[in-house]
């Protein structure tokens, strides 16, 4: 189903909320979408990475130094609390070419009544309404409501300021954030001769702020969880990592070859939490699928007609017996040696698979390296569940909700210098 793209495409009518803000790669098929992957993929290059990898060390520093400071002890009341904005500002900068620190303005700049920040962050968190409701009625709606609406329009305004200071600019800054480059793509006629049309220009740099930040934001959250779960793994991620990088030297894009333990952290965090957790096919034609019964090994073909929808179920996927040793154990390790590719799908895979698959796995190792060799990850101890099993903490921990995709619903955490 994954690699057949011809027989197996995508239903375009399960995307259309991601469609709110103009058409993009995730929402299209067939030549619309070719055209649109073509223009888009060069956006995330080499030096993208290089440049996730740069900020994303950055906005740690300032983290350490201006937020938690010299303190011993780090009380984060919610994980997402630190998971969530540092992959805005990620995003803020790598994607949309805007750096903005941890406690920057608080005031909005002349002409808006709101920051790039907080725009950022409210239309991210409540897409839903653009889909749910029209404009007019967002205006008459809650405050809720209405502070969305402004969000749209501050960001909209936000990006036609940067779109204008770009095509302006007498010398063009060599930039590699993904807006900047698609926008280097827009103005340039490529070999092509292929164009994005400004919907599809805005429709896709929206799209990077859906698809890239909050999938990210929550295999974080995930991954800390099961660290401060796992003392034990835990232990080795540190041991891997003071072993890979010379004492008191941060972490540099070159490390990232050798920081393999913190990728199979974020895999082994990803098999069990996969932010997407149906990636929906259709089917062009009848076919027949083969199954084989789990208990008796006997197999047994179902036909399915034309115009089926085929999720592919990834949780199940990641922790079916028959390609996974031990699925309910968190080893990080299973990913340091070969393990079942076609059985790993976060990504999803081939043709359609996630174009920001590297950009998220800089992100992932960089965060993870630079808090794991500073702190040791702890479950916060709270008096109301003293006493309790390690079962209980766990479910208690993991326990999660649904947006657009997966998060943890509560999750007090404790950093601990090391
Ligand atoms: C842990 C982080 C991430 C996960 C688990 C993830 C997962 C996925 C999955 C499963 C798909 C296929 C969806 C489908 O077929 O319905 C996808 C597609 C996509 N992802 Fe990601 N993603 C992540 C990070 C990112 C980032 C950081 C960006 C951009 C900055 C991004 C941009 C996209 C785009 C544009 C597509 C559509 C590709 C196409 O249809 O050709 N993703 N992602």
């Amino acid at each position: 189903m994954i690699g057949s793209r011809a027989r197996f495409p995508k239903p375009t009518e399960a995307y259309e909320l991601l469609k709110a803000f103009g058409t993009n790669i995730i929402a299209t098929e067939g030549d619309e979408w070719k055209h649109q992957r073509k223009i888009v993929a060069p956006a995330f290059s080499e030096r993208n990475n290089r440049l996730v990898w740069d900020e994303t060390v950055h906005i740690l520093e300032d983290v350490f130094q201006n937020e938690w400071g010299d303190k011993e002890v780090v009380d984060v009341k919610h994980i997402m609390d630190l998971t969530v904005p540092i992959t805005l500002l990620v995003i803020g900068v790598a994607g949309f070419g805007r750096r903005i620190s941890w406690n920057e303005d608080k005031i909005a700049p002349p002409g808006h009544s709101m920051t790039f920040k907080d725009a950022l962050y409210e239309v991210s968190h409540r897409l839903w309404m653009k889909v749910v409701f029209p404009d007019w009625m967002l205006g008459l709606g809650t405050p809720t409501m209405r502070k969305f609406l402004r969000a749209n329009r501050e960001l909209e305004r936000y990006l036609a300021e940067m779109v204008e200071a770009r095509r302006s600019a007498e010398v063009k800054e060599e930039r590699y954030d993904l807006f900047s480059s698609l926008l280097d793509a827009n103005e340039e006629e490529l070999d092509s001769g292929a164009k994005l049309s400004n919907s599809a220009l805005i429709g896709n740099v929206f799209l990077f702020l859906v698809a890239g930040y909050e999938t990210t934001a929550h295999t974080l959250a995930y991954a800390f969880i099961l660290l401060a779960l796992h003392q034990e793994e835990q232990e080795a991620f540190y041991q891997n990592i003071k072993s890979v990088l010379p004492a008191d030297r941060k972490p540099t894009y070159e490390d990232f070859n050798s920081l393999s333990y913190s990728l199979a952290v974020m895999n082994e965090t990803l098999r069990w939490f996969p932010p997407v957790v149906f990636i929906p096919k259709v089917n062009v034609e009848d076919t027949t699928f083969t199954l084989t019964s789990p208990t008796t090994g006997e197999k047994r073909t179902v036909p399915v007609p034309a115009g089926t929808y085929c999720s592919i179920c990834t949780p199940a996927l990641h922790h079916n017996p028959r390609y996974w040793d031990a699925p309910e154990a968190f080893r990080p390790a299973r990913f340091l040696g070969s393990y079942n590719r076609d059985a790993f799908l976060p990504f999803s895979a081939g043709a359609r698979g996630c174009i920001g698959r590297g950009f998220a796995e800089t992100e992932g190792v960089a965060v993870l390296t630079m808090i794991v060799v500073r702190y040791r990850v702890e479950v916060k101890e709270e008096a109301r569940f003293a006493g309790e099993t390690f079962e209980q903490r766990r479910a208690r921990l993991l326990k999660s909700q649904h947006s657009l995709t997966v998060y943890p619903e509560r999750a007090p955490l404790v950093f601990k210098r090391r």
